[in-house]
């Protein structure tokens, strides 16, 4: 495949900022080309705080990407994710005027536009609109009803809206960072869509991202998206337990977690040591600190952490539906032991996700970290089915649909220049 049909993604995490460089193999698989990762600043709770700095961490992942494909990113989609966003499923009826032709694309558009439109309030602004099933005549179900014919067309969407300014901040940092950006897609979308397997999104399956300050969930059930949603605990309460608890530093606490750490008390691999040297406040020497007493401060949170998914699987009515069980994805979902500890909090099966059918640079990009990176490549890629663009964003931003979509399309052939 040519270079020229390379996209970019750039995922701005509250621990890191991830850009990538991708375009399609000839086995299908989302190829990565280049990649740069710059630690993020300037966000708080998944939230730009500090735009500059936010800015400056966009403008060297995306510096080290282009470095990394010898290819200049001129525009790219990006990540949203944070505690601002909320999600809905709501119905839209259409009539079929004329009954003796069939359903067209025109029909399943305007049902589904319909069924996108829900009131909200003004600081608030529509993100996806995500088609989630048909009906006809309100009783058979169609997984696409185009060219069947009925009177009466219904369609089901998922609907995640989020805060303006947080879109609008977004926006500014992409742009920025000197890179156009061709489409906000929502965080834990990309992760679901970087890890899932199609089997496990028709059996029901949650999507579980544990990432740095944030927990992001998303449920398919059926082949289609049921739920999302955003929790307010992550990686970052992990190290900030073992710091407060064994009185020391961030970075050591964070080493700490990172190579000796795990969920469950008992899964450290045999032959490991029992205990390890951490460099504490108050005294120059390191001090001596069970692994097993690591293992039960980290347990606590991580039971937490399921606890709090499981009332919000439960609460959307979600948590005995899940065959497939839980997929997790995040940074913090490489913690040793934390899939089996899931297994047995929840009852559910649980596995832990790395990207799946990505090639290129996969010692980097093929762990549970870069999911949502991946995800959003694969997005920008045209692998999945593409988004509704809101008609409500379409209004906001004074344009016509069909100039916005010419634009996108220029936008996808010049998305890159060779360096
Ligand atoms: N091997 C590991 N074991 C345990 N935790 C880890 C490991 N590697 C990374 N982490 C944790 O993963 C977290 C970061 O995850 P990730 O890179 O997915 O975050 P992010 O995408 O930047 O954040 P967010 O999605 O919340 O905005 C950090 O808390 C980090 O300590
Ligand atoms: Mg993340």
């Amino acid at each position: 495949m040519k270079r020229s049909n390379a996209i970019a993604a750039i995922d701005i995490g509250s621990t890191k900022v991830t850009a990538l460089v991708a375009d399609v193999n000839e086995y299908g698989e989302t190829r990565v080309l280049g990649v740069g990762v710059a630690p993020a600043s300037g966000l708080s709770r998944g939230v730009i705080d500090n735009i500059q700095s936010a800015r400056s961490a966009v403008a060297m992942a995306v510096e080290k990407a282009e470095q990394s494909c010898g290819m200049r990113i001129l525009s790219a989609v990006a990540g949203i994710s944070g505690g601002h966003l909320s999600s809905q499923n709501n119905r839209g009826i259409v009539a079929i005027p004329d009954r003796t032709r069939p359903i067209t694309v025109e029909d399943r558009e305007r049902a589904v536009e319909v069924a996108g439109q829900i009131s909200i309030p003004t600081n608030r602004q529509i993100i996806h609109i995500i088609p989630r099933g048909y009906w006809i005549e309100g009783s058979d179900a169609a997984s696409d009803p185009v060219g069947m014919y009925g009177a009466r067309l219904d369609a089901e969407a998922h609907i995640v809206t989020g805060a303006v300014s947080a879109v609008q901040n977004l926006t500014k940092c992409v742009e920025g960072a000197g890179v156009q950006l061709d489409e906000i897609v929502l965080g834990s979308l990309a992760s679901a869509l970087g890890a899932l397997a199609g089997e496990e999104r028709e059996q029901g399956v949650a999507a579980v991202d544990i990432g740095g300050s944030d927990t992001a969930i998303c449920v398919y059930e059926d082949g289609a998206v049921a739920h999302t949603a955003t929790l307010p605990l992550g990686g970052a309460h992990l190290t900030q337990d073992l710091a407060r608890l064994l009185r020391c530093p961030w970075e050591s606490a964070e080493r700490l977690k990172c190579e000796h750490g795990s969920a469950l008390a008992g899964a450290e691999p045999a032959g490991a040591a029992e205990e390890v040297e951490v460099r504490a406040f108050g005294t120059n020497a390191e001090k001596r600190v069970a692994v097993s007493h690591v293992a039960d401060i980290l347990q606590a949170r991580t039971e937490e952490i399921l606890e709090m998914v499981a009332i919000e699987l439960k609460r959307a009515g979600y948590l005995d539906r899940l065959a497939a069980g839980l997929v997790l994805t995040g940074g913090a979902s490489q913690l040793r032991g934390i899939a089996d500890l899931a297994e047995l909090r929840l009852g559910l099966p649980a596995r832990t996700g790395a990207p799946r059918g990505c090639a290129g640079l996969t010692e980097i990009v093929a762990t549970p970290a870069y999911a949502t990176a991946v995800g959003l490549a694969r997005h920008a890629l045209r692998e999945s089915a593409p988004f509704h663009q809101p008609a409500t964003a379409r209004q906001r931003e004074g344009e016509a649909a069909f100039p916005k979509i010419l634009n996108r399309l220029a936008a996808f052939g010049r998305a890159f220049i060779p360096q």
